[in-house]
C-alpha cells in the first residue's frame, strides 16, 4: 500500500473533486463487501445484527419507537438492515456508491427488508427526506471520508424529526497517531493530527485489502481525522442538543489486533455521539 502524501492545497480547496474521487475510491473497495454478500444475507434473514455491543446500546430497542430510521454512508446496507432488525419499522440508507447500492438493493431483494436506498452525496442527501427520521444513524468509518462537516451536520440537523435521535458510533481521530510496535504495544505514527486530508491509493490489509485492481492504478481517495473539537463545533453550530459525547476502546475496524488487550484499551480508538435538534 503506498504512502499517503497530504492533500495539495487546490485539491483541499475543491471538496467536491475530493468527494468525486471517494465515490470511484469506493465503488472499487465494493468488490470487498460483494464478497461478504452471502453472509450479510444469512445474518439480516436470521435477525442479526452488524452493529457493535457499543452502538446497540446507545441506539436502544427501537420496536414501537422508530417509524423511520435514516442510515447515512449506509455501504451495502447490512448495518441499515440491522437496524430493521433492531426494530426500526421502516429504514432508508444513503450511499454514493451505486455498486454499494446494488448490493444494499439484492440485501432488500433477499430478506424483504422495508428499505430505501438513496444514492447521493451524503452532503446532498435530498430534502424529500427533512425532517422524517426518528433516529439518524452515521457508524463505524462514516467522517474520515467527508471534507465538510459543517455541511454534514446541518444535514443531520434537517433529516430529524421533532423528537428523532442522532447516534453517530466512529473511529477516533487520536487512533491515526498510534500504530502497533510489533511487540503488543504502542508507538507513535508521523501523522499529523491537524494537517487535513490525505491522498493515498490502495486499502489496509485489516479491512479492504488488495482488490482485482493493483494498489497504484486504483483511484485516489481523501481522507482525515476529523478533531474531536472540530466534529462537537459542526454539530453544535448546526443546531443540535448533545447529550453525551463518550470516547471508546473500541477498536471499531479491528485494525489493531496486534497490539494486547490491555495496551488497546488505554487509548480512545472509537467515539459516540448521542444528540437531538436543539
Ligand atoms: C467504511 S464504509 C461504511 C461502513 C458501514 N459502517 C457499513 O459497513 O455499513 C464508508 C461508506 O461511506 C460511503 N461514502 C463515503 N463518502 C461519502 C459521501 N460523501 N456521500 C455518501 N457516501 C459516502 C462509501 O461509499 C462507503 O460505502
Amino acid at each position: 500500500m503506498p504512502d499517503p502524501r497530504p492533500a495539495t492545497p487546490e485539491e483541499a480547496a475543491d471538496v467536491g473533486g475530493m468527494h468525486a474521487a471517494n465515490r470511484a475510491a469506493w465503488d472499487e473497495a465494493a468488490e470487498r463487501y460483494e464478497g461478504w454478500f452471502d453472509e450479510a444475507v444469512m445474518l439480516i434473514k436470521a435477525g442479526g445484527s452488524n452493529l457493535f455491543p457499543v452502538e446497540e446500546d446507545l441506539i436502544g430497542d427501537l420496536r414501537g419507537r422508530c417509524r423511520r430510521a435514516i442510515h447515512l454512508q449506509c455501504a451495502g446496507g447490512r448495518d441499515t438492515l440491522s437496524l430493521w432488525n433492531l426494530g426500526a419499522a421502516t429504514v432508508v440508507g444513503v450511499d454514493f456508491s451505486p455498486r454499494m447500492l446494488d448490493l444494499a438493493r439484492r440485501l432488500t431483494a433477499a430478506t424483504g427488508a422495508p428499505a430505501t436506498w438513496v444514492e447521493a452525496d451524503v452532503l446532498d442527501t435530498p430534502h424529500e427526506l427533512d425532517g422524517t427520521a426518528d433516529l439518524v444513524y452515521t457508524g463505524r468509518g462514516a467522517i474520515l471520508w467527508l471534507q465538510d462537516l459543517d455541511r454534514w451536520a446541518a444535514v443531520l440537523r434537517r433529516l430529524l424529526a421533532p423528537d428523532g435521535r442522532l447516534v453517530i458510533f466512529d473511529g477516533h481521530p487520536a487512533e491515526w497517531l498510534f500504530d502497533g510496535d510489533g511487540e503488543g504495544g504502542w508507538t507513535l505514527t508521523a501523522y499529523d493530527y491537524f494537517a487535513g486530508a490525505e491522498a493515498s491509493r490502495g486499502w489496509a490489509p485489516e479491512y479492504i485489502d488488495r482488490l482485482s485492481i493493483e494498489d497504484d492504478e486504483q483511484h485516489l481517495k481523501f481522507a482525515r481525522a476529523w478533531t474531536l473539537g472540530e466534529i462537537v463545533t459542526a454539530l453544535l453550530g448546526a443546531g443540535l442538543r448533545l447529550e453525551r459525547v463518550t470516547e471508546h476502546p473500541v477498536d471499531w475496524w479491528a485494525g489493531h489486533r496486534d497490539v494486547r488487550a490491555d495496551e488497546r484499551g488505554r487509548v480512545p480508538l472509537s467515539f459516540s455521539v448521542v444528540a437531538r435538534r436543539d
